[in-house]
């Protein structure tokens, strides 16, 4: 292939404007192709998907609300090879549901139960990861391959080793594992990073909803153990779907229930929460392996693992912790990244050599533009002081503090952020960007901004509590000093602000990034740099970015962006003054180095009703883009769907036809390379 120089890259499409359409929608010279969709068969025998709530099996097909993706590349012989743009393995998270579709007439008794088993089963086995052969009939005919021998599910049954300080705790045992270093399954799994050695980390972000704990439980727990349950938001009576209604007792329904109940912790699921949280290796090349819950990396919701690699320097990787109010956490490994690692056969070995052993720390903004990280390391960290409600929280060892993450946090005065998203690095600079979805009225107060979240805004257009406050959230950034990864203190700046440009074309203290309709957007969620193996991405990668609903839905549906960012530092000192829902008062804000500007900044793609973009990855030689389409139709119900996509994707579809998640994979019609 030839080599392409691109010095400096610039955007090379016409934006795509706004759209309500039931199809995905990409700029004049692209051309869609549907991929895997919810239900495809992953091995032979497997029937095609009748999508009708009959289909069963959902272990053998691939899952629900398709989210993070990665592209590992396959050589024509069939093993890894980074270099491979015509073969792969397509690793695709299923974070959630739509339980509307999977069944005949939508599900049944599914806020308090009880809950028939076979749907129950169907709904636990459609989350997870699924690993998929992808591969290019020539000149990027895509197809996927239904029998592939490296077709795999891994669901929430799957066994898993738990590694890493926290393996082993007393607060991880369970009926399935008395010595509380193994478990079983993953759940809610949300954004990914991919490690330097062709590992796939998954990520468990909304794991607290799906676990009941009966009003029973709150009298057999201790103060300390009920503060941390209420931290992480294990308080449902039911747990999302009430899987634990079943009329059985396999494990399967059961763990979802953490109600204390029998004689010691190895005889019921009081510590199952424990087992999730967590950010989870797999080896896509071997079918066979047990993935590897990371302990050291913290347990939180985690929403993505961007890995920072540079031979000679730790291993880095950037975590959000998705909720309003959350923190920013980054790992660094005890052992320099030695290259030939990257190499090795043995992949979860290396896996164990530079995610087991490292640091934990959590990020603390500054008013001035420079920020630090804090160690979340047992000596270091103060307990938590008695609350009116709970007792003082006594940190017991370094596994503690993993499990109990968020409490250490606390503990250490981290920043409260506008709920943390994903993370992605510049290839390039070792830049790490990280979305700040929205907040709301509640958790960011017209008196409780800061430079690192600095925007309060009142809308008369909006209503209710979640639509003003930071709706349309914003894109902070961060250096690191000396741009080592080891770095304990950092400059920052806020590279971008959503916003609607068409009800706020000139309010610099809305619209601060100075958006236009053909770039604006609410809610950044996903963030991806084209890889640095991509010719176009030598000299200036391109930063993509996605968004999950927010405040614009009213005008378009959710998007995908394509941006050149520049650097940390750009824009020069900002001020916003901020109003309230009345518009009556206001209060300044002041924040570091804002890049205010849209000038590289474009919409690449809408996609259909009711969906979320999240999930996405290119071929390393640039030209197919794939993106994931997350539960169109999300809103509608069995006898009214929403959406019919990706059946509408041709332009029209019956009104009966159910949506499905997909990945799509994107190509430009000359061959060229996407986005520019
Ligand atoms: Fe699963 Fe925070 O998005
Ligand atoms: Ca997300
Ligand atoms: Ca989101
Ligand atoms: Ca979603």
């Amino acid at each position: 292939t030839t080599t392409i120089r691109v010095s400096p890259a610039a955007l090379g499409f016409t934006a795509v404007a706004h759209s309500l359409e039931d199809i995905a929608v990409v700029p004049a010279g692209y051309s869609v192709t549907v991929m895997t969709r919810l239900g495809d068969p992953l091995a032979a025998g497997v029937s095609a998907y009748a999508n009708d709530g009959t289909d069963g099996n959902f272990a053998q097909r691939i899952g629900d609300h398709g989210d993070a993706l990665h592209f590992f590349g396959l050589s024509a012989a069939g093993s890894r090879d980074d270099s491979s743009s015509a073969r792969g393995l397509m690793v695709q998270n299923h974070e959630n549901l739509s339980t509307q579709y999977l069944h005949p007439n939508g599900p049944t008794n599914v806020s308090t139960g009880p809950r028939p088993a076979d749907e129950a089963k169907k709904e636990i086995e459609a989350h997870g990861v699924s690993v998929s052969e992808y591969l290019d009939g020539g000149d990027r005919t895509w197809s996927y391959v239904a029998d592939s021998s490296f077709n795999r599910r891994i669901t929430p049954m799957t066994p898993m080793t738990i590694r890493g300080p926290a393996a082993g705790s007393a607060m991880l045992v369970t009926a399935y594992s008395s010595t509380g270093d193994a478990g079983r399954g993953t759940i809610n799994n949300c954004a990914n990073g991919i490690s330097g050695w062709a590992t796939n980390l998954t990520c468990e972000e909304n794991w607290a909803g799906y676990f009941r704990r009966d009003a029973a439980d709150d009298a057999l727990r201790t103060g300390s153990e009920l503060r941390a349950l209420a931290r992480y938001g294990v308080t449902s009576r039911t747990g999302n779907y009430a899987w634990s209604t079943v009329a059985s007792t396999d494990a399967m329904y059961q763990k979802w229930n953490a109600t204390i109940s029998g004689a010691s912790a190895a005889d019921d699921y009081r510590y199952e929460p424990n087992q999730y949280g967590w950010v989870v290796e797999i080896d896509p090349y071997n079918p066979a392996s047990a993935p590897r819950k990371r302990t050291a990396l913290g347990r939180c919701g985690h929403e993505g693992a961007f890995t920072r690699i540079a031979e000679g320097q730790p291993v880095g990787v950037y975590m959000g912790d998705d909720s309003r109010g959350e923190y920013l956490y980054k790992y660094v490994s005890n052992a320099a990244f030695d290259a030939a690692d990257a190499d090795a056969s043995d992949r979860l070995a290396v896996g164990d050599k530079y995610l087991d052993n490292g640091t934990l720390y959590v990020a603390r903004f500054n008013e001035d533009g420079t920020g630090e990280w804090l160690p979340l390391t047992f000596g270091q960290v103060p307990n938590l002081p008695a609350t009116g409600t709970y007792p003082e929280y006594v940190f017991a060892d370094q596994a503690d503090i993993l499990i109990n993450t968020r409490l250490a946090a606390d503990a250490l005065g981290a920043t409260p952020m506008d709920r943390p998203e994903w993370t992605a690095g510049n290839p390039v600079t070792g830049e790490i960007y990280l979305t700040l979805t929205n907040s709301n009225a509640s958790k960011r107060p017209l008196n409780g901004t800061d430079a690192a979240n600095p925007r309060h805004y009142g809308d008369p257009k909006l209503s209710g509590s979640t639509s003003y406050g930071n709706p349309n959230g914003h894109i902070i950034r961060l250096r690191e000093d000396g741009d080592s990864t080891a770095a304990t203190t950092f400059a920052w700046d806020i590279y971008l602000f959503g916003a609607d440009a068409t009800d706020y074309p000139a309010d610099a203290n809305v619209n601060v990034s100075g958006l236009t309709t053909s770039n604006d957007f609410s809610s950044p969620d996903g963030l991806y740099f084209s890889r640095d193996t991509n010719p176009a991405g030598e000299i200036n990668p391109v930063l993509w970015i996605e968004t999950d609903d927010g405040a614009l839905t009213d005008r378009t549906n959710c998007m995908l962006l394509a941006a050149l960012p520049g650097h940390v530092g750009d824009g020069g000192a900002k001020t916003l003054t901020n109003r309230d829902s009345n518009g009556a008062t206001a209060q300044q804000a002041t924040f570091a180095g804002a890049a205010a500007t849209a000038a590289s900044l474009r919409r690449f793609l809408v996609g259909p009703v009711q969906c979320e973009i999240t999930g996405i990855d290119m071929t390393p030689d640039g030209r197919t883009l794939f993106v994931g389409i997350q539960h169109p139709g999300e809103r509608g119900n069995a006898a009214a769907p929403t959406s019919h996509w990706p059946d509408s994707q041709g332009g029209s579809a019956a009104a009966t036809v159910r949506p499905r998640s997909a990945i799509i994979a994107i190509t430009k019609d000359d061959g060229g390379i996407i986005g520019l």
